[in-house]
């Protein structure tokens, strides 16, 4: 029997891995998406703490598991332990999601970014073709949706880090896909952007980043990564009283990958706007 995982014969099963875990929206989403094509399957929380990626996922695949959602702190042990990656995945040195193939290869892949451009563009309404784009932080976060925001041909992505050297490293990893320029709190130009995303791990503790109030205009959208129960955040306030035209947490955003997620592992492209609304 399996230090991590029983499953016992029944539908399909899958999870959501991470720690901590006990907070996980994942299995409602995947559940509310599977009531609508009356899919039978199982979605489960499970709690694996860091550096035992490799081992759970071993037994994940023994046990007959089907796919995971891989959350924080395991998206770079991912990364490293599973066999096949997609483009995305590469590119982002991170997964956020694991398909079990029929013959037991583990296939990796990483749809934050998709996740967050879909929740931005189809939830909320915007281009970011041709915009100014500012994303505060230079962690795991930030690199996993670099490339998809990149996509959308904005005209410039500032990236704004404490630590300069890993902004740098980042515009470094992603210069061929396009314009993207390094900068720390001190140096970053005055806006207004068109479009600023919280990327930090700083909402997590109610802490505002250093951002200078120049940054923002009365046309400006801001997105903080994070979510929480009334989609309010410390950043958000902060930018809504500094006269930001729209402010978005960062629900949209999970529901929108989890999407990506299960059309990957069930051919099927759910409706989000209802599970959204529901979570809210
Ligand atoms: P994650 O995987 O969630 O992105 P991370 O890799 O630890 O987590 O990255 C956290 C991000 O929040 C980093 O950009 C970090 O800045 P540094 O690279 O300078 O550490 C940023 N961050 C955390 N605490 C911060 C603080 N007090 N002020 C400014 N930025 C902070």
């Amino acid at each position: 029997m399996g230090k991590w995982f029983q499953i016992p014969p029944g539908d399909p099963y899958f999870c959501v891995v991470g720690s901590p875990i006990a907070h996980s929206k994942s299995p409602d989403i995947h559940l509310a998406f599977g009531q609508q094509f009356g899919i039978a399957l199982r979605y489960q929380r499970i709690e694996i703490p860091a550096n035992c990626f490799a081992n759970a996922v071993s037994e994940f695949v023994v046990e007959g598991g089907r796919g995971m959602s891989i959350t924080i702190p395991l998206k770079e042990e991912a990364h490293a332990a599973l066999t096949t990656l997609k483009p995305r995945a590469v590119l982002a040195g991170a997964a956020n999601m694991m398909t079990v193939a029929t013959d037991g290869i583990t296939i990796a892949d990483n749809v934050d970014g998709i996740g967050l451009v879909r929740d931005l563009t189809r939830n909320h309404g915007l281009s970011l073709i041709g915009k100014r784009l500012l994303l505060l932080g230079a962690g795991g976060a930030a690199r996993g949706v670099i490339p998809s925001l990149l996509e959308e041909n904005p005209c410039e992505l500032n990236i704004v880090n404490r630590t300069l050297t890993k902004a740098k490293d980042l515009v470094n990893r992603f210069s061929t896909l396009g314009s993207l320029k390094a900068f720390d709190y001190e140096s970053l130009p005055n806006g207004p952007y068109d479009l600023i995303i919280n990327a930090t791990s700083l909402s997590l503790s109610g802490e505002l980043p250093p951002l200078g109030n120049a940054t923002i205009g009365a046309l400006t959208c801001c997105y903080d990564m994070m979510y929480t129960a009334d989609g309010r955040t410390r950043f958000l306030e902060w930018c809504r009283d500094n006269g930001a035209g729209a402010c978005y947490d960062g629900l949209g955003m999970l529901v929108e990958q989890a999407a990506k997620s299960f059309s990957i592992w069930h051919g099927v492209e759910p409706d989000t706007a209802s599970v959204i609304a529901t979570l809210r």
